[in-house]
């Protein structure tokens, strides 16, 4: 199992854990946890995904493509140099423990 940890912008920390191979978006809304919307389910159009994913995990994850990095533009909340859409974050076990930040609003 791959374990996320998932902190709010009030600094409370959700944990889920997920099978490898789902997104991190996916494993969030399987377990309702809040703070991550994915109104677009994944298909790269709605940016209310955003997390900002603390190191060592961030350098460990492949760069966003140029899709994500278009979306990016369009976040809620202002990007950060470590910002990512969680649905194009894919599961394995490598990552487990990855830590993000939500953002105080995804709209
Ligand atoms: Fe819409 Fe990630 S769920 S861009």
């Amino acid at each position: 199992m791959v374990t996320i940890h998932l902190v709010s912008a009030d600094g409370t920390t959700t944990t889920v854990e997920s099978k490898p191979g789902f997104s991190l978006m996916e494993a969030a809304i399987h377990d309702n946890a809040k703070g991550i919307e994915a109104d677009c389910g994944g298909l790269l159009t709605c940016a209310t995904c955003h997390v900002m994913v603390r190191e060592p995990f961030a350098s460990q994850l492949p760069p966003p493509d140029d899709d994500e990095l278009g979306m990016l533009d369009f976040t809620a909340s202002p990007r950060q140099p470590n910002s990512r859409l969680s649905c194009q974050i894919k599961l394995t076990d490598e990552i487990s423990g990855i830590t993000v930040d939500l953002p105080a609003t995804q709209h």
